[in-house]
């Protein structure tokens, strides 16, 4: 694979700055966005008041923990614009989340707002080794999903040649590919898998794509996944995370010269880690619910964001912003089977070992009298169709994720291309347990 290392003068001054620069930076920047948010959010203020703290407490960066979190619930009980610290008029673009339980969350941003997100989302790309002039294919999607835009507006400021062809229609996007010859794939980790397909189906190598960096994220994926995806298409595999209520992708990225965690544009966004029971800030290290202060935010400024992401904050390498450890899984995620707990991504690691399976799941969860049950719903790889080989690829799955999970569970090996493929996020698991009242 090509080495794309950032040359000398190719990086922002702050990627590069000391701890103290950066901590200087964000203790101005936080004052200034905890004012922002009490004085023109009557949320924010009564929220303050509440907790008996006021933005004049702030005096340093560990005071942060003095304010009260913000969760998803306090953005649905403000639906649809009640956040917004600025009037409407000044809110250029609004984003929302799909919303497939209860009311969709709605972000909107300032012109300045749209104007960091794209600088964030350009360093990003440059982070992952792309740069002016490259093309990029841009397979997130469109629309009030912050993915396709945020995207699409990262690599315009980045000045690259943008190919926005948002998600679906793969048959399209194999042709767009292999006849505008993009050097960069932006795109959720699983959609990619549905894309190999089609280049394997029509007999294209994807080897032999124009493609040199994927920027994957939206969605828990897995080392071994980019193992995967980097020897299918020859390429490096870079993942970029971000969420709607803090900005959209572009709030950490992967450098891919080192490809050990992701980097948070940490002048930007102000990151914490704390024990999701008790609330409590851990020390750098530990493993947590990760949260983010936005600290430049104009239109919707959001202070100790709960993400339900669960990580570890790491220090510097490839920049001296601190990273997060790749995300395990969302807490939302997380599923107890017999009182062990486990994240989908453990089950891929597994599932990624095994040779006769293709690299396509979905966790089909149900409850006989009080005992959960998992159903691991995979497929044969092509050419490994035998009923004695899907059986044994089968067990081999379940002993794997026995001796490494912990858990027993069952599998269901089916034809090649079976299991439901995405065109965007992923639907891991399919709960079909009975709702408790
Ligand atoms: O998924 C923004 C995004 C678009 C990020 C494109 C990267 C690329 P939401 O729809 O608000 O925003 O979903 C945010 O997705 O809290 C994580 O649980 C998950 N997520 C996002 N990126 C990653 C990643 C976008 N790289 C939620 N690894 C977050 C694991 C991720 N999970």
């Amino acid at each position: 694979m090509l080495d794309l290392s950032p040359k000398a003068g190719e990086l922002e001054a702050i990627e590069t700055a000391s701890r103290d620069e950066i901590a200087s930076v964000q203790l101005e920047r936080m004052k200034w966005s905890v004012r922002h948010a009490y004085e023109n959010v009557p949320f924010y203020r009564k929220r303050f008041d509440e907790a008996g703290v006021h933005p004049d407490d702030l005096k340093n960066l560990a005071d942060l923990a003095k304010f009260p979190f913000t969760t998803k619930q306090d953005l649905r009980d403000n639906y649809p614009f009640y956040l917004f610290a600025v009037p409407r008029e000044q809110i250029v673009r609004i984003h929302a989340s799909s919303g497939t339980t209860g009311r969709p969350t709605v972000v909107g941003y300032t012109k300045k707002d749209i104007e960091t997100w794209s600088n964030v989302v350009a360093r990003s790309i440059r982070a992952s080794g792309g740069r002016a002039g490259d093309k990029i294919h841009i397979s997130y999607g469109y629309g009030l999903f912050t993915g396709g835009l945020g995207a699409h507006y990262g690599a315009e400021a980045l000045g690259a040649t943008v190919i926005p062809m948002s998600g679906g229609m793969t048959e399209r996007q194999v042709r767009m590919i292999t006849d505008f010859q993009p050097d960069i794939i932006m795109v959720t980790p699983s959609y990619m898998l549905s894309i190999l397909d089609e280049f394997r189906k029509e007999g294209i190598d994807p080897r032999e794509s124009s493609l040199k960096v994927g920027i994957f994220g939206a969605e828990p994926w897995t080392n071994k996944m980019r193992g995967e995806i980097e020897q299918a298409f020859d390429m490096h595999a870079v993942d970029i995370y971000g969420l709607s209520e803090v900005m959209g992708p572009g709030v950490a990225n992967e450098c891919v010269e080192t490809k050990d965690g992701l980097h948070i544009w940490e002048d930007h966004f102000y990151p914490e880690i704390i024990d999701p029971i008790t609330g409590e800030v851990l020390p750098d290290g530990s493993e947590g619910e990760l949260v983010f202060t936005t600290l430049t935010k104009e239109g919707l400024p959001v202070i100790r964001y709960r993400t339900r992401d669960l990580t570890k904050l790491l220090p510097g390498t490839a920049r001296s912003m601190r990273r997060i450890e790749k995300i395990t899984g969302r807490s939302d995620d997380m599923m107890i089977i017999r009182g062990v707990n486990v994240f989908p991504t453990q089950i891929e690691e597994q599932l990624l070992r095994c040779e006769g399976l293709a690299p396509h799941y979905q966790i089909e969860l149900t409850r006989t009298g009080r005992m959960d049950t998992m159903m691991v719903r995979v497929e044969a790889a092509e050419g490994s169709g035998s009923d004695d080989a899907r059986m044994a690829s089968a067990k081999e799955l379940a002993t794997h994720v026995k001796n490494n999970v912990g858990i027993s569970i069952k599998v269901d090996v089916g034809e090649p291309h079976s299991v439901e493929r995405s065109l965007g996020k992923a639907q891991r698991i399919v709960d079909l347990r009975p709702k408790e009242d």
